[in-house]
């Protein structure tokens, strides 16, 4: 197969590129030096000739509180840039993979999101992706995947797990808020799923994360033993819990947004999600080496 990646730089276009690297597929990976995803014509004239079997969007605007106040450049890679993509899938006959968010729930239900849950974002970001969500479905309701995630990391990029291993080896004691809570999720398994779906064309809507639950204080506290436990930390710092209202940040965030996975258990039969501390194990492993 002819399989696109748009997105080379981010954390789940690393993960893709580690997962396609020896395979059997026509792997092509375009960044924003190669194609404005924002243009229907660059994406004509760019894609056409790659004979596209199957297009994996791995780009997304994902500076949740800077897309409080960059609402436009936010709506036209997360919402337009969708659109754009979509539309060139259906008119030459691509499958489209594409990720979403746990910010599209209001994070007030208490048990797991299925995936027909309601969606009701709350802030700028989480009302983009939401438009995106809705676009893919409208113009390729038959020949797409929309795989939600959350809570995302690798050892590639910035996220959490290295911010806290960066401020844990220089601060004297962190406070982490405790009343959000969700799944950590490693890039790696995310881009597992994702070439299981591009492979099989998977269509429908699912969700994917590692397995279990926590909190940001928990996640952090995890981190914080793995790291000293395999030598990337030299000690322990006190680790606070604190509430959100402690913590404010621009964009409001769901303080629940677990995602139930049984439909993805069962469609992504290649590969199963693992248990978050285990994931996070294995990417700290990659760090160390
Ligand atoms: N990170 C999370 O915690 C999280 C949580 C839930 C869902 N998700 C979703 O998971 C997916 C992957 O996220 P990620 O963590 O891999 O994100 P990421 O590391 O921030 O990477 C985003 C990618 O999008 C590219 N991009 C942004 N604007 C672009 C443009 N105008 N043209 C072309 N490429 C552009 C970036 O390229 P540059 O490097 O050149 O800027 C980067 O490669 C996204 O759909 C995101 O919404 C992420």
């Amino acid at each position: 197969m002819n399989i696109v990646i748009i997105g080379k730089s981010g954390q789940l276009a690393f993960e893709l590129s580690r997962e396609l690297e020896n395979n059997e597929h026509d792997v092509t990976f375009l960044g924003r030096d190669d194609i404005d995803i924002t243009s229907s014509d660059s994406i004509d004239a760019t894609l056409a000739p790659l004979s596209v079997d199957v297009l994996i969007n791995a780009s997304a605007y994902t500076a949740v509180d800077k897309a409080e106040d960059d609402t436009v450049a936010c709506n036209a890679i997360n919402m337009v840039a969708v659109k754009n993509l979509a539309n060139f899938c259906k008119a030459n006959g691509a499958f489209m993979v594409h990720v979403s968010t746990d910010y599209v729930f209001n994070g007030h239900k208490g048990s797991p999101y299925l995936t027909d849950d309601p969606i009701e974002p709350q802030g700028a970001y989480g009302k983009s992706k939401a438009e995106g969500e809705k676009a893919l479905l409208e113009i390729l309701p038959e020949a797409s995947c929309l795989i939600r995630t959350a809570w995302v990391y690798s050892s590639h990029g910035n996220n959490f797990v290295k911010t806290m291993l960066r401020l844990m080896a220089e601060k004297p004691q962190l406070t982490v808020i405790d009343d959000q809570i969700g799944t950590p999720t490693w890039a790696k398994g995310l881009a597992e799923a994702c070439v299981s779906a591009a492979e099989n064309k998977t269509v429908g809507i699912y969700h994917w994360t590692d397995e279990g639950v926590a909190s940001w204080y928990d996640f952090a506290l995890a981190i914080q033993e793995l790291a000293v436990e395999k030598g990337l930390l030299d000690k322990s710092i006190p680790v606070l819990p604190i509430p959100s209202s402690q913590y404010p940040t621009p964009a409001k965030r769901p303080h629940y947004s677990v995602l139930d996975k049984q439909t993805a258990r069962e469609a992504f039969a290649s590969c199963k999600p693992t248990h978050w501390r285990k994931q996070l194990a294995s990417m700290l492993d990659e760090l160390k080496a």
